[in-house]
């Protein structure tokens, strides 16, 4: 049998509702195959916390964490505690001290229903978008010089090493010949003309490796504008911090929003755990009203069961989550629906046991 070891780490506001949701299918998966477990352990890290403790997770949270196969994250964020101290102080202390540095982010449209774009259906929108997760343009590297002064000065640069270039450039270029697809490179060469030249020549020496795999680039701005008019140009899809948190929220909007969006932390190496998460918020708005869709954070759980070589279960899951888009009565409000998170999350749970 074999034991998987899980940090749930719940966080703030609509955070810990989807969260139990995603633990129900886990429970699930351990009840119906005799060969696989789960464990886990859960920690109260967050705002609360924060405000609580003045700091968002204990001194040594990283090394509490480091025994772990894997984190499963809600959200974190509340009013009250600044962004940039919820964000930096949790989510990118687990990212960069755990070198994370793949970010997986699928953009698959589950039902023709869910987009806002006309004639487009589900096979016009399945791509992996590949972020770069540990440095450039969020590496925090800068100045501010003068502050408040008439004279001041605001530098933030963007820092592209070649090692992390290469690795992020090299894992797209392994999805996509190992899933049989075209690689998409989205960068901006004609702007930024230090760190995009690089990037783009990084890509193309990459490539030389793989000459059975079909490239494109395309500048971050036409790649916006084609994710909204021709999302089937693209399948695998390589970009940088800033450009891939910016196009994947294109693509949670085109294929049904921040309920179904979901996003992978992964240590490809596995030397440290990686982290799985839906990607919205803690959505203050409707945070204790039991409305909040868990569906992208179910889905980060079929993402984490592929990370443990469950792909069976992991496909199962997903399966699941297309399936119960065609009973609307059992959705939450975002989607049409008026169910509750509980309801959708047990709901789901009763269809995965009856899917094979
Ligand atoms: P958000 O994603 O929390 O909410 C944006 C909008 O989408 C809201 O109207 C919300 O109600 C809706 N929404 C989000 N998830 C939903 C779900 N599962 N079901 C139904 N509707 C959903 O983003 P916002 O409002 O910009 O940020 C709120 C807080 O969350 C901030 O403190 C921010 O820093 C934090 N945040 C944390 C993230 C993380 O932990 N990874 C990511 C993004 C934001
Ligand atoms: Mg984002």
């Amino acid at each position: 049998m074999k034991t998987f070891h899980i940090a749930l780490i719940p966080g703030d506001g609509i955070g810990p509702e989807v969260v139990a949701q995603g633990v129900k299918v886990f429970k699930a998966i351990e009840k119906m195959d005799d060969s696989v477990s789960f464990t886990f352990e859960e920690f109260p890290w967050g705002c609360e916390y924060y405000l609580q403790h003045g700091k968002m997770m204990d001194e040594d949270g990283m090394e509490q964490l480091k025994q772990f196969d894997a984190i499963y994250l809600g959200a974190v964020g509340y009013p009250g505690v600044p962004d940039h101290i919820s964000l930096r102080e949790l989510l990118i202390k687990i990212r960069r001290g755990f070198d994370q540095y793949v970010n997986l982010r699928p953009v698959t449209l589950l039902h023709r229903k869910l987009t806002p774009l006309k004639n487009k259906t589900e096979k016009d929108i399945d791509m992996l978008v590949i972020r770069e997760n540990s440095e450039g343009e969020y590496a925090g590297a800068g100045e501010w010089l003068f502050k408040g002064k008439p004279e001041e000065v605001v530098l933030q640069t963007g820092v592209f090493s070649r090692k992390g270039t290469e690795r992020i450039i090299r894992y797209a270029y392994e999805e996509a010949r190992r899933t049989n697809r075209t690689l998409t490179s989205i960068s901006k060469g004609n702007a930024l003309n230090y760190s995009m030249v690089f990037w783009d020549q990084v890509f193309e020496e990459v490539g030389r490796e793989f000459p059975d795999v079909n490239t494109y680039s395309y500048l971050v701005d036409a790649a916006s504008l084609y994710f909204v008019e021709q999302p089937e140009r693209f399948e695998v899809v390589v970009t940088s911090n800033l450009f891939g948190d910016i196009v994947t929220d294109i693509g949670a909007a085109i294929t049904g929003g921040m309920g179904l969006a979901t996003g992978a932390n992964i240590n490809p190496e596995k030397t440290y755990p990686s982290m799985f998460e839906p990607v919205h918020g803690s959505a203050p708005d409707i945070a204790g009203k039991g409305i909040a869709n868990p569906l992208a954070a179910i889905w980060s759980v079929s993402q984490m069961l592929d990370f443990f070589g469950l792909e069976e279960w992991g496909k199962r899951v997903f399966c699941t989550i297309k399936e119960i888009i065609n009973h609307e009565e059992h959705l939450t409000p975002d989607l049409g629906g008026k169910a509750s998170t509980e309801e959708v999350g047990d709901y789901f749970v009763n269809l995965l046991m009856q899917t094979k």
